[in-house]
């Protein structure tokens, strides 16, 4: 059947050689739900994150973005619903959730880096451990991400003897020696003095315009606007609006995302 054979080949050739068009979904929530006991934190979540898209998620404290990142790479279980990365449902435990897992990058607020480790070993225990590299392939490797955050210098120290901005810029290298197709950042700067936020930033910002997909709560609205494809606000265990960082700060429909951002952006 040559006809068929040639609409599918018509199908399958992408406009501009090379150029890979966001339209693959990465990570899919569809009818999400969690209860913590009798509080229903997650309600009816439905999230599509297309490849190399960069979410910024906003909300008010307690409204279940730290929540819904984590049932992202099932530090939360779901009570129903359905989450998927790259098409693939999320196991429930063992080598398949380990190995799911690490193609989820996450960053805390807390920099969470083995205290009892230098900053190369945290770095390369995971992928020896989990990606089974050669401990010679993951120093190379952790060598060059640290470079890329900027603190290779500090490879050989203990995480104490770091600043916190650079501390958490090893956990974003830590995360990055996965080799994840998404990363999520809950809240990443808001435990850093000030003067450390935007060394933290910067390397966000590089990591977006490099393609990373990427889902980050937090209330730093100019790396929203500078990076953000997309604003995805919530209140209340829900997702109220999905909008272009223009129109979600330019035009918010909802009042509850009024009033957010008249706190936010009024002092
Ligand atoms: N482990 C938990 N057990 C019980 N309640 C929790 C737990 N984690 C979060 N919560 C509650 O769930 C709600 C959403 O929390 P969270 O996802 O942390 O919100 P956000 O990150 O938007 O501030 C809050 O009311 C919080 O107190
Ligand atoms: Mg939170």
């Amino acid at each position: 059947m040559p006809e068929i054979q040639e609409e599918e080949n018509i199908a399958r050739t992408p406009l501009v050689p090379g150029v890979e068009y966001p339209d693959h979904p990465l990570v899919e929530l569809t009818h999400v739900e969690k209860y913590f006991g009798d509080l229903h934190v997650l309600k009816d979540i439905n999230l599509t994150v297309n490849k190399g898209e960069v979410l910024v998620i906003v909300g008010p404290s307690g409204s279940g973005k730290s929540t819904m990142c984590r049932t992202i790479n099932r530090l939360e279980t779901i009570d129903s619903g359905d989450i998927r990365i790259d098409g693939k449902a999320l196991p429930q435990e063992g080598k398949e959730l380990a190995n799911l897992r690490a193609e989820v990058g996450m960053v805390f607020q807390s920099f969470n880096l083995f205290a009892n480790k230098t900053i190369l070993d945290n770095v390369t225990l995971a992928p020896i451990k989990v990606r089974h590299m050669n401990k010679t392939e993951a120093e190379h490797l952790a060598m060059d991400l640290l470079a890329r955050v900027g603190v290779d210098s500090q490879a050989h120290k203990m995480p104490s003897q770091l600043s916190g901005g650079q501390q958490q810029r090893v956990a974003i290298a830590r995360a990055l020696a996965m080799k994840p197709k998404v990363m999520l950042f809950d809240e990443p700067t808001s435990a850093l003095d000030p003067e450390m936020v935007n060394e933290v930033l910067d390397v966000m910002v590089e990591l977006a315009h490099e393609g990373m997909t990427m889902l980050c709560v937090t209330h730093e609205m100019g790396f929203a606007r500078k990076a953000a494809d997309r604003i995805v606000f919530m209140a209340d265990g829900q997702i109220l609006e999905q909008n272009t960082p223009d129109e979600f700060f330019e035009h918010p429909q909802t009042d509850r995302a009024k009033d957010f951002l008249s706190k936010i952006l009024t002092h």
